[in-house]
């Protein structure tokens, strides 16, 4: 190969990788703050939650209200019944948060989203460490309205009473997944998550299964623990690759979040409800440029 031409892909491919991290965050004192509380959901999959008979929601769902529209302001005293054992939780761990509030913050820059969550550590358990490298994980997932309900139930979609750690699950390897997932056609969560441990991060997603790799979207995740509140930050790129849903000045879609606390791992993390992201837009939470 010609030596000035290897000279110029570099140089190319040099400015390509480095211009999304030289992205500026924006000044997080002046963007809104959302509280979002993540509750502790046991094992309560979308089976149990679409099944007519057993939770209360789940006429008023099929006529297209959303678990935010009944549960938003009440996630916490939801978080104590399963977090006790009095609800959908057949191996409760003593000392396990009910609940934690979690500040949101979403801007763009016209080139990248970038999300901010904080929060304050809750008292821990004091029991196993289930993931005994990290204490805290973070993710959250987006949803571009093609997977049918994920409007209404934001992360449910994937949650399966046959998924591993379930109570009813008989593969411990089966990990969550969308029913007719796929990525041609854009049925698939676009997932993303941070790790204390090692500071690690992921760029995956969720159709047939659970993938934690192959995104090209994610430009960074940090995250710190300051006393006893944790920060942790995302730059994602707007646009990505397969596996990543398309973001765009205007657009709005589903987004959830979860935070496996106390060295949590499989299911027993803090979950959020379904909410809204929008670009620029006004929704749940809104990613407006700065
Ligand atoms: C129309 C209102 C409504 C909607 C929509 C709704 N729920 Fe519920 N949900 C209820 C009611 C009422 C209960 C309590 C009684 C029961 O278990 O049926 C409940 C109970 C629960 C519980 C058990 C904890 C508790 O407080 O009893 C969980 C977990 C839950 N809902 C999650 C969800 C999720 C997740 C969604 C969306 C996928 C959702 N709900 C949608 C009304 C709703």
């Amino acid at each position: 190969m010609n030596k000035l031409y290897t000279l110029g892909a570099i140089a190319a491919a040099v400015a390509a990788i480095s211009l999304p991290v030289l992205a500026a965050p924006p000044d997080w004192g002046k963007v809104p703050a959302k509280t979002i509380t993540v509750f502790y959901p046991g094992a309560s999959p979308i089976e149990w939650i679409t099944k007519g008979s057993e939770h209360g929601g789940a006429r008023a769902m099929r006529k297209g209200e959303s678990c935010a529209s009944c549960h938003h302001d009440e996630a916490a005293d939801m978080g104590k019944k399963m977090a006790t054992g009095q609800k959908l939780e057949p191996k409760p761990i003593k000392g396990k948060a009910a609940a934690i509030p979690v500040q949101v913050q979403a801007a763009n820059d016209g080139a990248n989203l970038y999300l901010r969550f904080s929060w304050k550590q809750p008292a821990g358990s004091g029991g196993d460490k289930m993931d005994k490298d990290n204490p805290v994980k973070l993710a959250f997932m987006l949803e571009d309205n093609k997977i049918p309900g994920a409007n209404l139930s934001g992360c449910w979609e994937t949650c399966h009473a046959d998924a591993r750690t379930m109570p009813d699950a008989k593969d411990d390897k089966k990990t969550k997944y969308v029913k007719d997932g796929a990525l041609a056609g854009g049925k698939f969560y676009d997932l993303v998550q941070w790790t204390s441990g090692k500071g690690a991060k992921f760029d995956g997603h969720v159709a047939d299964k659970r993938v934690m790799e192959g995104g090209k979207a994610l430009v960074d995740a940090k995250g710190e623990k300051k006393g006893d509140e944790w920060v942790v930050t995302f730059t994602r790129k707007l646009a990505g690759g397969e596996g990543d849903v398309a973001l765009a000045s205007g657009k709005t879609v589903n987004f959830g979040f979860a935070i496996h606390d106390d060295h949590a791992a499989g299911r027993y993390h803090h979950v959020s409800l379904g909410y809204t992201l929008g670009l620029d837009t006004k929704a749940d939470i809104s990613a407006n440029k700065q």
